[in-house]
């Protein structure tokens, strides 16, 4: 008999289910005699023994639905250490329920923050795989997240829609794209969703090239300029700053967000039109694309397959269409960015792009 648990963690995304499926499909084949303990929403239910056991039947029928059957909820790795208000040390709770349950393995899904608490409960000594999950696609030890082309196809929809309105009124919008501290999503739907400038936090934009990449727009004639902003892009003078100094600045500023920080500059500096748009959570919603459908359900057979050949402290990942097992200790803590130097971004200079630098 085969004891798994299985948790969600962290901002949810598209194909979470898809992956937890494809585990529980590769675990309980051949006969094999599993028994599945999921834990509601993420840590949370791992540290008050909150979970409950599930058939092979309840993962079947939604390789398609969005959001997790599990629940999530964000548990920061900082606060691990903290004992909560009843003074209970959340970290040997984890471990208590493990053991109580005899577990052989618990499979995490999750992205940048549950990884550090995934690796922090390998170093305690239990057993864990761990699966990719966040729309940012800045996990290291993986070229791709799922989530990530989901969120991706929403973001190039949303810009796509906007042309038509953009330039019947001849504006300049601002369109905000999740991503955290990285501008993953932002440069893949800014491609395809045909933006003319790109601002991403890994290349910290200069506002006056910015207004002049709109103007000289203007002076050619085109009627609309669109602009796909990571949420966490950051301008030269912002980048320079230490950390602590430069949040400081940011809530004193008082921005709704970073779009309307921007809005405001180019307003400043020109005569055009500025309206803004952020679609927000709906990067994360609804149903996962075929893409990570897919990648999901080789991640979950791959994760099924680590945990009967008894490999744990591992995360799957995906290199060059190759499925792969990272060591946790080299995942937790890494930050996988948009290289700056990356040939993408040389390839949408060529077709007119801007970076705002
Ligand atoms: O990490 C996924 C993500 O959607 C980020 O892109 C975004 O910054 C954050 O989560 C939003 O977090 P929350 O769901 O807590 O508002």
């Amino acid at each position: 008999m085969l004891r798994i648990g299985m948790l969600t963690s962290g901002g949810d995304c598209q194909a979470l289910n898809a992956a937890m499926r494809g585990v529980v499909k590769g675990l309980c084949r051949e006969g094999r005699s599993v028994e599945i303990y999921g834990f509601q929403d993420g840590y949370k239910g791992l540290i008050y023994s909150d979970f409950q056991m599930l058939k092979k039947e309840d993962f079947s029928g939604i390789l398609t639905k969005g959001g997790t059957i599990l629940g999530t909820s964000r548990q920061p790795f900082k606060q691990m250490r903290i004992p909560d208000e009843n003074g209970l040390d959340k970290v040997e709770a984890m471990k208590h329920t493990y053991h109580k349950l005899h577990l052989d393995c618990l499979v995490i899904l999750g992205g940048n923050g549950t990884h550090k608490t995934a690796n922090l409960l390998r170093s305690e000594g239990l057993n864990i795989v761990t699966l990719p999950k966040t729309i940012d696609n800045d996990l290291w030890g993986t070229d791709m997240t799922f989530g990530f082309q989901s969120a991706v196809d929403i973001a190039t929809d949303t810009i796509d829609k906007i042309h038509t309105t953009a330039t019947s009124h001849s504006r300049v919008f601002i369109v905000e794209v999740m991503g955290h501290k990285v501008g993953w999503v932002t440069l893949y739907a800014g491609i395809a969703g045909g933006a003319d400038i790109i601002l991403l936090p890994e290349i910290p934009y200069d506002i006056e090239k910015v207004t002049e990449a709109l103007d000289a727009r203007k002076r050619a004639g085109k009627r609309f300029t669109i602009i796909a902003v990571a949420e966490g892009a950051l301008s030269k003078e912002e980048a320079e700053l230490p950390k602590k100094k430069r949040k400081q600045q940011k809530a004193a500023a008082g921005y709704p967000s970073v779009a309307y920080e921007i809005a405001e500059k180019i307003q400043e500096r020109t005569d055009q039109e500025v309206r803004i748009t952020v679609p927000g959570h709906a990067q994360r919603g609804g149903a996962p694309c075929a893409y990570d459908r897919v990648l999901a359900t080789r991640l979950g057979a791959a994760a099924a397959k680590a945990v009967l050949d008894g490999q744990y402290g591992c995360m799957l990942g995906v290199r060059s269409g190759e499925i792969v097992r990272v060591p946790l200790e080299e995942v937790a803590g890494r930050l996988k960015g948009v290289d700056p130097k990356a040939e993408i971004l040389e390839e949408a200079r060529q077709t007119g792009i801007s970076f705002g630098i």
